[in-house]
């Protein structure tokens, strides 16, 4: 037996309702919503399936693909060791913040060893030119289009098959195989889906670009994230026009691996050695403390500034940034309670060198002694570097992978390391100055 049943659809996202509705709950457009008819069929109904079989593992060939390399070695460690072929990455950012550069760089460099398509359906193929000889990116290989029609891209894509295809930007294309508009969550969504299709099974790598919008996603509500095998985000730094590429996601590789660039007149250049850009910018100064912290698979090296001054106001300021609010307040309760000092008292300013934002306790001993330092007027030794989390009853506790920092401290000229006392680390030239807890901390500020 079939009926049919009437309901409404959304055109732009496909949001599904029984009744006709003005404007729809997922994406908020409004007088979006069609009739749409369905006939369903009723009691039990013999289908036809397609047999399917069942193996084991070990019959199952695979092949180790050999990543693609840019040269580009920032770019290739984050994206896990050069790309993985077949793969549909995505890379975002605001606008302006150097995507299509930084994809043009890697496709010209890609294109000496692989066929590389470059649809570029933001900009004419006049504006891509400029940008290429801006960046002495003119690779003969490296073939250009402006196409934003997806169906026409996948169409020449699956005939020609080159290695890599870039779509720069995902958000004007369009594809005539959905009724939804051009642009909206439902059409990005099919496209991502189509583009996935189109890398497994013709064996080709995809890159695409995308914005993010106004609410800080790609594409509205992180739509495409979930449905591709890496996502990576160029993110733009305060100072000295510094890009941090970001992995968010990596089926291929670690997440929150950073990559450094700087963006010049040729284009963006690789700051390969961002921990001397660092350590150049600390200040041996009452308040600076000097920690170590992991970001995908290499320590940085990041200065830790806290200002305590005795406060105006009823209730004292707390003014923190890239780090957890709450960690510093914790940090200055325990001093508070186990060393006397009237930190109650003091309006207290934090904040991490380098506009970078951290998370995790292997910083509680850094934050320590910067209220500390900054308390008591007096610097810290130099050429120190502080690595310890502290409990809530003010023991000094070891940190894991000890010896990642400690190898990254001394390449760049850091003499002294203060740790926990029963922390365990392998022989190295530092001197190591030990703590068990909170109240050893105020030799380092007893003899001035
Ligand atoms: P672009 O790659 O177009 O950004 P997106 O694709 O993310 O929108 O880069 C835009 C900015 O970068 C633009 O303001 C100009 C600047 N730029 C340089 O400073 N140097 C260069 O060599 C290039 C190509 C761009
Ligand atoms: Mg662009």
């Amino acid at each position: 037996m079939s009926k049919t049943k009437i309901s409404y659809q959304c055109s732009s996202c496909n949001y599904n309702a029984i009744k006709w509705l003005g404007c729809c709950p997922e994406c908020k457009q409004w007088e979006t919503f069609k009739e749409v008819k369905t006939t369903k069929t009723t009691g039990l109904k013999k289908t036809k399936h397609h047999e399917t079989s069942l193996v084991s593992l070990a019959s199952v060939e695979t092949q180790n693909k050999k990543r693609m390399l840019s040269g580009v070695s920032e770019w290739d460690r984050v994206v896990g060791g050069g790309i993985m072929p077949s793969s549909l990455l995505i890379l975002t950012g605001d606008p302006g913040i150097g995507k299509s550069t930084l994809l043009l760089q890697i496709s010209n460099n890609l294109a000496k060893q692989h066929n590389v398509f470059y649809f570029s359906s933001e900009e004419s193929l006049q504006q891509v030119k400029n940008r290429a000889e801006r960046l002495d990116c003119l690779n003969k290989n490296l073939l250009f289009s402006d196409q934003a029609d997806l169906e026409s891209i996948m169409a020449i894509a699956q005939k020609e098959k080159p290695d890599l295809l870039i779509i720069d930007s995902i958000q004007n294309c369009y594809t005539s195989q959905t009724q939804t508009t051009p642009g909206s969550i439902g059409q990005l969504r099919e496209s991502a889906f189509l583009l996935m299709r189109l890398a497994k099974e013709n064996g080709i790598t995809i890159i695409v670009s995308g914005h993010i919008t106004k609410e800080g996603n790609i594409a509205g509500p992180k739509t495409l994230e979930h449905m591709v095998d890496g996502v990576f985000y160029l993110q733009g730094e305060d100072r000295w026009q510094t890009r941090v590429l970001r992995s968010v996601k990596n089926r291929f590789g670690t997440i929150n691996e950073l990559g450094f660039f700087q963006m010049q007149q040729n284009g963006l250049q690789e700051v390969p050695n961002i921990n001397q850009h660092l350590i150049e910018q600390v200040s041996h100064s009452p308040g600076s403390v000097l920690v170590s912290f992991v970001e995908g698979s290499r320590p940085l090296l990041l200065e830790l500034q806290a200002l305590t001054i005795a406060s105006k106001l009823g209730i004292p300021q707390r003014v923190i940034s890239g780090i957890d609010h709450k960690q510093v307040v914790l940090i200055a309760a325990i001093l508070e309670k186990y060393l006397q000092i009237k930190l109650s008292t003091n309006d207290i300013f934090f904040k991490v060198g380098g506009g970078f934002k951290i998370k995790g306790s292997s910083t509680d001993l850094g934050i320590a002694l910067a209220l500390l330092s900054s308390y008591f007027q007096i610097p810290l030794p130099k050429k120190s570097i502080a690595l310890g989390e502290i409990s809530l009853t003010g023991q000094i506790k070891p940190i894991n992978q000890i010896n990642i920092h400690i190898k990254e401290a001394t390449k760049f000229g850091l003499e002294q390391v203060l740790v926990a006392k029963n922390q365990k680390f392998e022989k190295n030239d530092c001197l190591i100055k030990q703590f068990s807890s909170v109240y050893e901390l105020l030799t380092l500020f007893e003899n001035t």
